[in-house]
């Protein structure tokens, strides 16, 4: 039950933020949400669970998300997807936007999965869904871009999770792209972008585990593009 309650109040407060911003543009001036950040903190820590920490609120076997005190045996922590959604919520993510493919058959997605599995030798990691488009593409053309998203990227990252139903490569329109060794497309303007040869696949659960060996590097500009709570932050340089 508290769970349900939890992903209602930050439903609400995902939908408060997007009507502020909806008023604002209709309006013309930023007034409306000038006024809004303490309601969407209320509506924000309840959406963490602030308010719902009560013990008396549960039933025995129910399980419960734990919010504002770690315990040392993680006894209050559910261990279920909903509880690890909620934990991962807390992490910041630098966000990029992986992808692979050529011509119309581009594809590609947005993750918080990539990082560098070693530096020496120079090798990427990131963690694909099994289902997404991504994924069989990576397998077939045996090459990935991890593109490092910049702070102006926000709408890029929208369009790689596929948001208005954008499939393909569809969600490399409004963009500059070129290539480096691997033939993968590489976003022109990338805070940084670092081109893959696959070189091991590893499937487990939902998802698979792709490890790159890194042929070509580009550094650009600006500052990242950082996700947390189910909101983009623009960090400028
Ligand atoms: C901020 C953010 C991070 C994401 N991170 C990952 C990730 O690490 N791995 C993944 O497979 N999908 C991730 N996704 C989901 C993909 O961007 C995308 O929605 C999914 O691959 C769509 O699959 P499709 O290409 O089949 O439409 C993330 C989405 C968002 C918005």
């Amino acid at each position: 039950m508290l769970h349900k309650r939890q992903q209602q109040l930050s439903c609400a407060a995902v939908s408060f933020s997007w009507l502020m911003r909806r008023l604002d543009e209709d309006m013309g001036q930023p007034a409306i949400s000038a006024n809004a950040p303490v309601l969407l903190k209320l509506l924000d820590d309840a959406s963490m669970g602030k308010f719902l920490n009560e013990r008396s609120d549960r039933m025995p076997d129910q399980p419960y998300v734990h919010t504002d005190v770690m315990n040392s045996d993680g006894a209050d922590l559910p261990v279920n997807a909903d509880g690890l959604k909620c934990a991962l919520r807390r992490m910041s993510g630098g966000v990029s936007v992986i992808t692979t493919g050529q011509g119309e058959e581009r594809t590609g997605a947005t993750v918080t999965s990539a990082t560098a599995l070693s530096i020496e030798p120079p090798c990427m990691l990131v963690s694909l869904n099994r289902s997404s488009s991504t994924w069989p593409a990576v397998a077939r053309f045996g090459h990935f871009c991890v593109n490092i998203l910049g702070d102006a990227h926000e709408l890029l990252a929208g369009q790689f999770a596929g948001q208005g139903g954008l499939t393909g490569a569809e969600r490399y329109r409004g963009a500059k792209w070129t290539q480096l060794i691997s033939g993968a497309p590489v976003l022109q303007d990338a805070a940084a972008a670092i081109d893959c040869e696959l070189e091991e696949a590893i499937e487990r659960h939902s998802h698979v585990i792709v490890l790159g060996r890194v042929v070509g590097i580009c550094i650009g500009n600006g500052g990242s593009l950082v996700y947390r709570g189910g909101r983009y932050f623009a960090f400028a340089e």
